[in-house]
């Protein structure tokens, strides 16, 4: 810790917290495998890590934590496979409503939510209803996300204002662009961790990773907890950041 820094809960510096967190949350299939279960068990399993860990974030000071419950490429996976995961979000969202509400939590999606069956939209809908003005922490879900489709929305969006000579593309800047992105008006992730090993992006946040700092541990999802949240953090708090500066 430096002259600026002040110790906090679990000795982390509350002044160098990441604000964002985005989580890759990968092996839930494997760690059933392991144990000779069906993969959905991993995914139930995997359920109780996500409570776990908003929970975490939350206590610990962190303003958006964004997980990567969905992608686009999922909905290739086996029918059987979707239906569970979809009656686990679901159940998720129901189950958790009254803790966000006494944490302050704020729920959003990004991604094409519009491709969720109508059942889970419209639970969904209604929890970001009613945890709107909650302040305490944003909960991200990406579900049916994929970062290359949200760059190609984003193009859309953009050409359609350019089109309808609403804008001028001389003025198209970096932060134009973020603020047509799904994650408009929230701060980059200063951390990614992914669980599980796998040293891959799998089409997460593609433009919003760009200065994050990356943790890969090989946790299964379903075995990651508080205490590895906290280790991870500690070391990012002792990583250089220098955004392609100099040290
Ligand atoms: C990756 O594991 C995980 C997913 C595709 C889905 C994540 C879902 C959950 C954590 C549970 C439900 C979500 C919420 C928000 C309650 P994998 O199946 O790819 O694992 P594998 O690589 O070991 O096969």
């Amino acid at each position: 810790m430096n002259s600026r820094s002040l110790p906090g809960l679990y000795g982390l510096d509350s002044l160098n917290l990441p604000k964002h967190i985005a989580i890759i949350m990968d092996g839930n299939g494997r760690w059933a495998e392991k144990r000779l279960m069906n993969r959905i068990k991993g995914h139930e399993a995997g359920s109780g890590a996500v409570r776990t860990i908003v929970r975490a974030c939350r206590e610990i000071g962190i303003s958006v934590l964004t997980l990567y419950a969905f992608s686009t490429e999922n909905w290739q996976r086996p029918k059987i496979e979707i239906s569970a995961l979809m009656v686990l979000l679901n159940k998720f969202l129901e189950s958790e409503k009254n803790e966000m509400m006494e944490n302050d939590i704020r729920l959003n999606a990004i991604g094409q939510v519009d491709k969720l069956p109508e059942n889970v939209r419209k639970t969904l809908n209604r929890t970001m209803d009613l945890t709107g003005k909650n302040k305490g922490m944003l909960l991200n879900l990406a579900l049916s996300y994929g970062g290359r489709t949200e760059i190609v929305d984003m193009v859309k969006i953009i050409s359609q204002k350019v089109k309808d000579s609403k804008i001028d593309p001389d003025l198209i800047t970096d932060e134009f662009v973020a603020d047509h992105l799904y994650t408009a008006g929230m701060p980059y992730p200063d951390l990614l961790i992914r669980t599980s090993g796998e040293m891959r992006i799998s089409n997460f946040l593609l433009w919003q990773i760009a200065y994050s700092e990356i943790f890969i541990t090989d946790t299964l999802w379903p075995d990651f907890g508080k205490e590895e949240l906290i280790k991870i953090i500690y070391d990012f708090q002792n990583r250089e950041r220098r955004f392609g500066n100099v040290g």
